[in-house]
């Protein structure tokens, strides 16, 4: 039985819909969606591939439906003598088609794509770039180092506008791999190595990355936000993020930092300026100044915070923090204290 046509005219529409949910701006990753000149070179690469993919297909389809036509001539099937018609011009159509063209194409696009794009998309090297950044990859979460300084962060890498940065990239455990794609190709993060890649944002703004390598349970809540800021701001924001955290003066707050620090959050977590120095989980000296918790996973916000410190494997289950049987004034002191942290 036919389906309707109001049914038949729903399926092409959710068939053409569904593929470009993916793109468009926004809180999204669209490496279509160019940001930087790396991105637009790997952007050209790939409608250049396409392009001739779509000729190739092309060609194939008008080839079939050529012989198709031809289907009833006379022709190798048939019981002659000798050399059968068209057998020749057969052979340089294979020779030609089936052979030399495929060569021309992929050794075209292997030295376009070798021989400029992964050049055009490279790191800066570090004598000629003004700002080099480490980036190391755990599970499931970055840590963002700014060699020079004794800013530590995570998740969220702060970057000025219209400057290369030399992006050195490692893990601290399994292989990761560090995209953010409308400014670059991937990098993978390989134990015992550096990786390098170049950020260049052309426009000011936040940039969605994402762990594009399988790490494990919470590989898709691996992300990372880049904000792209003028040199002004980016200067202002790091001088910031330099600071030790300020100590709470007394109060709620005062009673946080007491059980954080003779708690079992400082076996895990650092805090500049304090005792604590663990390296399980990020580094929370302004963990109040970050828009996300869990690596993009969920806003930062009050609610969120006391949920994370409570229940973090309901938010991320396998992620490496337990839940804290906390409640009433503990909590209320915990979250106090890391909502001072900015
Ligand atoms: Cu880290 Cu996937």
């Amino acid at each position: 039985m036919k389906a309707p046509r109001k049914d038949r005219r729903l399926a092409f529409l959710v068939f053409a819909v569904v593929p470009l949910a993916g793109c468009g701006g926004g809180d999204t990753q669209n490496s279509l969606a160019p940001e930087s000149h790396q991105a637009k070179d790997i952007a050209s690469l790939f409608w250049w591939m396409m392009g001739g993919a779509w000729l190739g297909l092309g060609l194939v389809v008008a080839l079939l439906v050529w012989s198709w036509r031809r289907r009833n001539r006379r022709g190798w099937g048939d019981d002659v003598e000798g050399e059968k018609p068209g057998e020749k011009r057969s052979w340089y159509a294979v020779v030609g088609l089936g052979i030399v063209m495929p060569i021309v194409v992929i050794s075209a696009l292997f030295v376009i794509s070798d021989l400029f794009v992964i050049k055009t998309t490279q790191a800066p090297a570090s004598t000629s770039t003004k700002l080099t950044v480490k980036v190391i990859g755990h599970q499931w979460w970055w840590e963002i180092r700014y060699p020079g300084t004794h800013a530590v962060t995570a998740n969220e890498l702060h970057i000025p506008v219209n400057t290369p940065v030399r992006v050195e990239v490692g893990t601290a455990d399994v292989i990761h791999s560090f995209w953010v794609p409308e400014l670059n190709r991937k990098i993978d993060t390989i134990p015992g190595r550096t990786n390098l890649v170049g950020l260049d944002a052309e426009k000011t703004g936040v940039y969605r990355g994402q762990c594009a390598e399988f790490c494990g349970v919470q590989h898709a809540h691996m992300s990372m936000y880049v904000f792209a800021e003028t040199p002004s701001a980016f200067r202002r924001w790091l001088a910031r993020e330099e600071k030790p955290a300020s100590s709470p003066g007394g109060g709620l707050a005062a009673e946080g930092e007491r059980l954080f620090m003779n708690g079992p959050c400082s076996s895990c977590h650092a805090i500049r300026g304090t005792d604590a120095a663990g390296y399980v989980g990020p580094d929370l000296t302004h963990v109040a100044s970050r828009t996300t918790l869990g690596a993009v996973t969920i806003p930062n916000d009050r609610e969120n915070l006391r949920e994370w410190i409570v229940n973090s494997q309901h938010v991320k289950p396998g992620n490496q923090m337990p839940n804290f049987d906390l409640s009433g004034r503990k909590l209320d002191a915990l979250v106090a204290y890391l909502e001072g942290l900015k």
